[in-house]
């Protein structure tokens, strides 16, 4: 085969081994309550699948990782898009009766209550860091969204669950959880609230 019909052929395939090489991931600094970013109103993700997309879903993975989070949204590393990491396949060992959320992207969610109930419970924020307040969420809902391909997700779910993709869920309305609070007698440091707790687990 004449070399320039070879050239064509890695060219059209684009077989360049360093294109096959994933790069390192990124941990994202998160921004904190007060930076007007966190504020907006996120734009819809418009096209999924992408180099681009899964880029930005494995740096989040990797920067809640590191932190030791329970959820980030896009917004939190500045990035604003519809588009939300949470859950996990491990409890944590501080959390032994906190049910486990199934690792789930959710992009361009939809959130519709189940009923009129609503639970309070304990929130902490990685935009809110250091805090805790007690935070009034629907009990009950149906979540609708894609995953990072673009399958739909669709789920109804109860709880620490449906907690977890309220609170994530607001970052893309620029909601942050004290401005769901409704008793300011309950919002205080980690470290006074529950002094048990020696790492904060937050968002
Ligand atoms: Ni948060």
């Amino acid at each position: 085969m004449p070399w320039h019909e070879t050239y064509g052929i890695l060219d059209r395939f684009s077989i360049d081994p360093s294109e096959r090489i994933e790069p390192a991931m990124t941990v994202h600094t998160i921004l904190k309550m007060g930076d007007p970013r966190l504020l907006r109103v996120a734009a819809p993700v418009e096209a999924f699948g992408t180099d681009e997309l899964h880029r930005l879903v494995s740096d989040m993975r990797e920067t809640m990782r590191v932190v030791n989070g329970a959820g980030l949204a896009a917004p939190q590393i500045g990035v604003n898009l519809q588009l939300v990491i949470f859950g996990s396949n491990e409890s944590n060992p501080r959390y032994p009766d906190r049910p486990t959320v199934p690792p789930t992207v959710l992009l361009n969610p939809v959130i519709t209550p189940l009923g009129n109930d609503e639970e309070d419970d304990w929130e902490g924020c990685l935009s809110v860091p250091g805090l805790r307040g007690w935070v009034p969420r629907w009990k009950r809902i149906r979540y609708q969204g894609f995953d990072v391909d673009g399958q739909p997700i669709d789920r109804q779910v109860e709880g620490f669950h449906a907690r977890v993709v309220q609170h994530e869920c607001d970052h893309l309305l620029g909601k942050l959880y004290p401005m769901r609070m409704r008793d300011f007698t309950k919002f205080g440091y980690t470290e006074i609230l529950f002094p048990e707790i020696e790492a904060a687990m937050d968002e």
